[in-house]
């Protein structure tokens, strides 16, 4: 029997699987492109499939309170300490979607996140200070990591010696975009025992301020206004924890998985220490597309709905396979080749689903693309000795984000 014959097992709990999912997502996309998991839920691996989903947001809901049948078990008794009505806007749809993203996109802006690229350097650099002239590094702990927390920080007006508590925070909160019924009860109190909390310190610092409004993002959300309609203070909470949840640790994993695939390739590496200004953003680019920091996608249906052949009933959980789609060979040449010029020949390169797509495409992607750009390029012109200690570094064991425990690489 060929492996073409066995059939396809997606068990996204499996070590194997998190090591490396890829063989398999490119038969999913080949031969079950709508595939049925163990837990009865649709898998959506072509890229054309994803994206009729994603950009069908009255028929598929980011609520999911929406879900029938196979209804997320949550810790929603009378000992939540953690309101529905604080859900971030990630979990809503239009109209209260549309109006808590046009204001919190008044912080947002281009330029406001572009003015932050020389402290993105210069807490790059400090980061690398620090281990110039060791023997090895380990790439999560020294780079990836700590970076994009610093900036969120800043964005946030949180004082440094806070970092070290928002740490902790996030990284419990990260597994809270995982679906909820692979998750026990006690993790899920640990999370809204977290989100409390960090509510709670932005609640202080907010007061802290008072009327001043130093330079930074929490200053714009807080005097972000339109027509006459303003966050209210419940909303301005969630947004700061939101912001936790998806710009820490999905940028660590752009950087994490970004210097292990710089590093498996050699090849590619020497071309970036060439042209490291030029590239990075490609560099960039190809990471998000060829190793995504989020795996899975969902969405609810809440109208009936046909996508890829087949029917989908209101109360049905989709699952979206942004890690497949981004190698799906209608949309990309030699999708498993890992090509940081490939941007450069083909203008729809960044065509990936990495930051999702249509009307919760995510919001920090500028941000994003800035800090993997410069952490990748600063990395590989510091360091033009650097090698992988570890050929099959440990993944960390979540679901929806795809991202290394540590990586060990050796400097001289
Ligand atoms: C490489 C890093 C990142 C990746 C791969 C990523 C990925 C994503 C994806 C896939 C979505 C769409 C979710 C959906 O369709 O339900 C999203 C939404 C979002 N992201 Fe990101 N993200 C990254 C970094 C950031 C950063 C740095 C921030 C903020 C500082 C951020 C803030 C957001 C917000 C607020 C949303 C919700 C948008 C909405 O619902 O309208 N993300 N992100």
């Amino acid at each position: 029997m060929t492996t073409e014959q066995q059939p396809i097992v997606f068990n996204p709990l499996d070590p194997a699987f998190r090591q490396d999912p890829y063989p398999l997502y490119s038969r999913l996309v080949r031969e079950d492109p709508v595939h049925i998991t163990p837990f009865g839920v649709k898998a959506f691996s072509r890229l054309t499939d994803c994206t009729a989903i994603l950009r069908d947001h009255k028929r598929f809901s980011s609520d999911d309170r929406n879900a029938g049948g196979v209804a997320p078990e949550r810790n929603s008794g009378t000992d939540s300490i953690v309101s529905e009505e604080d859900r971030p806007f990630l979990f809503m749809d239009p109209p209260d979607h549309t109006r808590l993203r046009r204001l919190v996109n008044l912080a947002f802006t281009p330029r406001a996140l572009e003015s932050m690229r020389p402290r993105i350097q210069q807490l790059v650099d400090e980061l690398l200070d620090a281990i110039e002239g060791k023997e090895e590094m380990d790439a999560i702990a020294d780079l990836a990591y700590p970076l994009p927390v610093s900036v969120i920080c800043e964005m946030l007006g949180v004082p440094r010696e806070d970092e070290p508590q928002f740490r902790v925070w996030s990284r419990i909160l990260a597994g809270s975009l995982d679906p909820d019924p692979t998750v026990p009860i006690e993790v899920q109190k640990q999370r809204e025992q977290a989100v409390f909390d960090s509510r709670e310190y932005f609640r202080k610092l907010i007061a802290k301020r008072g009327d001043e409004r130093p330079p930074d993002i929490l200053s714009a959300l807080l005097t972000a206004e339109e027509e006459g309609d303003k966050l209210s203070e419940r909303e301005l909470l969630s947004t700061c924890t939101m912001i936790l949840i998806a710009g820490h640790e999905t940028t660590v994993n752009l950087i994490g998985n970004g210097i292990l695939q710089l590093l498996r390739h050699p090849d590619q590496l020497a071309k970036f220490q060439e042209r490291p200004e030029e590239l990075a953003p490609h560099a960039v680019e190809e990471v998000l597309r060829f190793d995504p920091p989020v795996q899975f996608d969902g969405r609810v249906c809440v109208k009936e709905a046909e996508v890829g052949g087949v029917t989908i009933n209101p109360g049905e959980f989709v699952m979206l396979l942004l890690g497949a789609a981004n190698r799906d060979p209608e949309h990309f040449e030699a999708p498993n080749t890992f090509d940081i010029t490939r941007g450069e020949r083909d203008s729809a390169a960044d065509r990936h689903l990495a930051f999702g797509f249509g009307i919760h495409y995510c919001l920090g992607q500028p941000l994003a693309r800035i800090e993997g750009a410069i952490a990748l390029r600063s990395f590989v012109q510091r360091f033009p000795n650097a090698r992988l200690l570890d050929e099959r570094p440990q993944y960390r064991a979540q679901i929806t984000l795809r991202g290394l425990e540590n990586l060990r690489v050796g400097l001289k």
